[in-house]
């Protein structure tokens, strides 16, 4: 007989995503009572490992358990995202837009390891990518990337040259026919099209709002089913990504292939409409969002960076201070500023439809693109 093992904190969601009901936060608990023998170990960095826990309700839950990673942000983020959704639904332009984000539950086990709910019919963005330039015979090889790339010190004018010469012209926009081959009949084809422009726009100003760093290929991905864009691994927070070797230049991802797979349109239309509506309602509520970001960043558990420092007091003070210098930069983009990340100069403060026709403009930016690390593929 397997033994039944109550967990009374751990949430144990009904996965089923294609019912209107799903609900990632229940209020009921289900425990565990096995743990399927065959485990998948993730290629990605932290080679997180896919598992299958047997409910005490008889289904089956999928979760990804993470180690060496604290997913306290994770889960702050995923409340955060759930007040998002509930703005959304409010207002009644966003709620007939179905402007929202994909939600799925996060339990922090301790400070470095947790599972995270695992979302059925997903594909990364790079590998549907990858796989579409190598049946084209047009993938360029790790060893061809890295000796075309230019190292931090070159000037701009040749990180320009080789990025819109070398690497452009090798990746011509193809993620538009994994939406063909996806979704082979007119009608889908469409909606899910519709669901990728909508749910690309609401996680674009949400990460902006947050400074959500780190969108490369593999943490952002594609449902086959339905054809949302979901947005994974939250770790990178509060424009993190501007400290990096390859500081990050853009506001959230749109390169070539996410822009070219919206349509003839591109970015104008619904893209543009949807971030601007999302925008609004953000802003709108700048106090509901303020108060729950606010307790986020002081709080003592989530980690951030280490500063070394002689006494306990004087590194409390620096993280006090980091703590209120992201409020701050929050605060300052819920209210159309934009705060530059070279001279951290602020622009005046700007309509909703100007702050995101300036946002656009920074995330399809050449010479931001050209100066973020290939790793990244800002060409793909
Ligand atoms: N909730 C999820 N549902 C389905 N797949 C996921 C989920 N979270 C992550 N993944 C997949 O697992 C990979 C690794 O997860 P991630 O959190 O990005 O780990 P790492 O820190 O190792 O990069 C992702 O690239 C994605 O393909
Ligand atoms: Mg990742």
């Amino acid at each position: 007989m397997i033994p039944t093992y109550k967990f009374k904190k751990l949430v144990l969601p009904n996965p089923d995503f294609s019912s209107e009901k799903h609900n990632p936060f229940p209020n009921h608990y289900v425990h565990i009572v096995g743990v399927e023998e065959e485990v998948t170990i993730l290629r990605s960095l932290q080679k997180p490992r896919k598992i299958t826990f047997k409910g005490s309700d008889g289904k089956s839950y999928i979760q990804m358990l993470k180690p060496k990673d604290d997913l306290r942000k994770d889960f702050r983020l995923m409340e955060f995202n759930d007040i998002v959704n509930q703005l959304l639904s409010r207002e009644s332009e966003s709620r007939q837009r179905r402007l929202c984000i994909r939600l799925y539950s996060v339990s922090p086990l301790n400070e470095e390891c947790g599972l995270i709910e695992w979302v059925p019919n997903l594909v990364g963005l790079r590998l549907v990518l990858h796989g579409l330039y190598k049946q084209k015979g047009s993938v360029m090889s790790t060893k061809e990337i890295k000796e075309a790339s230019c190292t931090t010190r070159d000037p701009l004018a040749k990180k320009r040259e080789i990025f819109t010469k070398v690497f452009l012209p090798k990746h011509p926009p193809v993620l538009g026919e994994w939406f063909k081959r996806t979704f082979p009949d007119a009608q889908s084809w469409f909606f899910a099209r519709t669901a990728y422009i909508r749910t690309t726009a609401v996680m674009s100003m949400v990460g902006y709002i947050l400074g959500l760093g780190d969108r490369h290929g593999e943490n952002i991905l594609l449902d086959s089913v339905c054809g949302d864009a979901v947005h994974v691994d939250f770790n990178c927070l509060f424009n993190k990504g501007e400290t990096f070797e390859w500081p990050e230049r853009v506001p959230f991802r749109l390169t070539q292939n996410m822009v070219a797979a919206m349509g003839p349109l591109g970015v104008e239309g619904l893209f543009r409409k949807s971030c601007a509506c999302t925008l609004r309602v953000l802003r709108t509520n700048a106090n509901t969002l303020m108060s729950i970001v606010t307790p986020f960043v002081y709080d003592p558990l989530v980690s951030w960076p280490r500063i070394v420092s002689s006494s306990i007091h004087n590194t409390a003070e620096k993280t006090n201070d980091q703590a209120l210098d992201h409020v701050k930069n929050i605060q300052l983009r819920l209210q159309g500023i934009i705060v530059k990340s070279r001279d951290r100069s602020l622009s005046i403060p700007l309509s909703v439809e100007g702050q995101t026709n300036s946002l656009i403009k920074e995330a399809m930016s050449i010479d931001n693109l050209c100066q973020m690390y290939i790793g990244w593929g800002p060409y793909l």
